[in-house]
């Protein structure tokens, strides 16, 4: 059994490592083969020899994304589903287009700090961390970072569209979007639980859900 002294003093070494965000590559790339049945960590590596320019390139984030939907936002994301060169490589972009209005609801990455620069327009953007709320408005220029992990949003506050660009340090971030999750989720939540949660009646609940 290892002694306590030995564990302890590992254990700063330990945790460094699963600081992390998206494993370091162990390669030049492993471009990502879309066809693989391999499951594992990330996506199966394409045949080095048979790697192109294409596989590291998209193109059309100049063209804003589609706004006409109930939310009034369009996401264009550059995941390794866009660039299969990005598997392993522990980066991703995207662009969002606001209409005025427009709010990116309360969501959280649970694999990426986000970094968002407004291009056009202005954006009230916000995080949560266990008991504050930091908030600021961003103007064209301003940068805002939202670190792994934590519920945030935004919301064009000004008159015109708005557009950001943000990066993410995963190759997928993912997205859990707090409303659907908690109100959308199949099989439910029961509604007893959400009751107590939201400290309202069962009737509050079941409108609620009603709306996913
Ligand atoms: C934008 O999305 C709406 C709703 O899905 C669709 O009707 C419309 O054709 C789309 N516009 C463009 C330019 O793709």
């Amino acid at each position: 059994m290892a002694s306590p002294i030995l564990f302890f003093g590992l254990l700063p070494f330990v945790s460094l490592a699963a600081l992390a965000s998206d494993p370091s590559p162990l390669q030049d790339f492993c471009v990502a083969d879309t066809n693989s049945q391999v499951f594992l960590n990330g996506l199966a590596c394409k045949d080095p020899t048979k790697v192109e320019a294409k596989d590291f390139s998209s193109s059309g984030l100049h063209i804003a994304g589609n706004t006409s939907n109930p939310g009034g936002l369009g996401v264009t994301p550059v995941t390794t589903a866009q660039i299969p060169g990005l598997n392993t490589l522990g980066i991703s972009l995207f662009r969002f287009d606001y209409a005025p209005g427009a709010v990116n609801p309360p969501h959280t990455h649970p694999r990426a700090t986000e970094i968002l620069t407004v291009l056009e327009g202005s954006l009230e953007v916000g995080f949560v961390t266990s008991n504050s709320h930091i908030t600021k408005v961003l103007q064209k220029g301003d940068v805002f970072v939202f670190p792994i992990g934590l519920i945030h949003y935004q919301r064009n506050v000004g008159k015109v569209r708005a557009t950001a660009i943000a990066a993410a340090n995963s190759q997928n971030p993912g997205v859990i979007q707090v409303a659907s999750a908690v109100f959308g989720s199949e099989p439910d939540i029961p509604s007893d639980v959400l009751a107590q949660a939201f400290r309202v009646d069962k009737n509050v609940v079941n409108y609620i859900r009603s709306k996913f």
